[in-house]
């Protein structure tokens, strides 16, 4: 079977990271959570103090941050490392979200953060997920994908996740801050979040996410045998 690279781009809460993991694991694939990265970003920078307008020192900080590879039993994933510690579910906090958009806007962070994503999927066999995957960073994946799903759905979705996950959530703050996010995502400058020409357009809001895996696997295996 001849492995292909998936780039997987959409709004938050369109069902990308589930997508993007469940789809890895079922291929046997590489996941690489690229909103991880420019949150991991975000978070070192409000420890550190550092404003979210302050591009230079935000570059300093993405270089030495740390971003290995971790072989799980289901599916590899990317982690990143600060001074040798792992980051994990603070990097999903509200004052995170709050910012990340503002620091992903920069052309230098965009460049460095594009570079290193590069060079993971040489290997073949990865899935990313992220808002400029297959228009930018990989713009010759075998498949592209575009995730979307109503904003009252995507809300309930986040809202959900996040009392799932023990941090605090208004519905009417969580559809504001998503909307807010998405604004920036679709209007900044460099790489703003657009479906690719080529990529394959799915409306998820009634969906389940194994259908959505079910529908994207079945494209992937239809790719991989034209390849081979
Ligand atoms: O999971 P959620 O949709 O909330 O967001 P995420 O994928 O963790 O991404 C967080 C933020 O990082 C996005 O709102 C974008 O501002 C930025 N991002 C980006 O600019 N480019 C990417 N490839 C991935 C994320
Ligand atoms: O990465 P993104 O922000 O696009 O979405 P996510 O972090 O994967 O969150 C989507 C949430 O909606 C998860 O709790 C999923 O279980 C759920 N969901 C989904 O991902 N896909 C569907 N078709 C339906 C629900």
């Amino acid at each position: 079977m001849h492995k292909i690279n998936i780039a997987i781009d959409g709004p938050a809460g369109s069902g990308k990271s589930t997508v993007a993991k469940e789809t890895a694991a079922h291929l046997s694939y590489l996941y690489i959570d690229t909103g991880a990265m420019y949150r991991s970003l975000t978070f070192r920078a409000l420890q550190a103090n550092i404003s979210e307008q302050d591009e230079d020192s935000l570059l300093r900080l993405l270089t030495d941050m740390d971003i290995t590879l971790k072989h799980g039993e289901k599916e590899a994933q990317v982690q990143v490392f600060v001074n040798g510690q792992l980051l994990g579910e603070e990097i999903r906090s509200q004052a995170v979200t709050g910012k990340v958009s503002e620091v992903s806007a920069h052309g230098k962070i965009r460049e460095e953060m594009v570079a290193r994503q590069q060079k993971i999927a040489e290997q073949k066999g990865v899935v990313l997920d992220g808002r400029d995957i297959g228009t930018f960073v990989l713009p010759g994946a075998e498949l592209k994908i575009y995730l979307y799903a109503s904003v009252d759905e995507r809300t309930k979705r986040r809202h959900l996740e996040n009392i799932a996950n023990g941090r605090p959530s208004d519905i009417l703050a969580t559809r504001e801050e998503l909307q807010r996010r998405d604004h920036l995502d679709r209007e900044r400058s460099i790489a703003p979040l657009k479906q690719a020409k080529d990529a394959v357009p799915i409306d998820t809001t009634d969906l389940t996410s194994e259908e959505v895996v079910a529908r994207i696997c079945r494209i992937a295996r239809e790719k991989e045998t034209e390849g081979s």
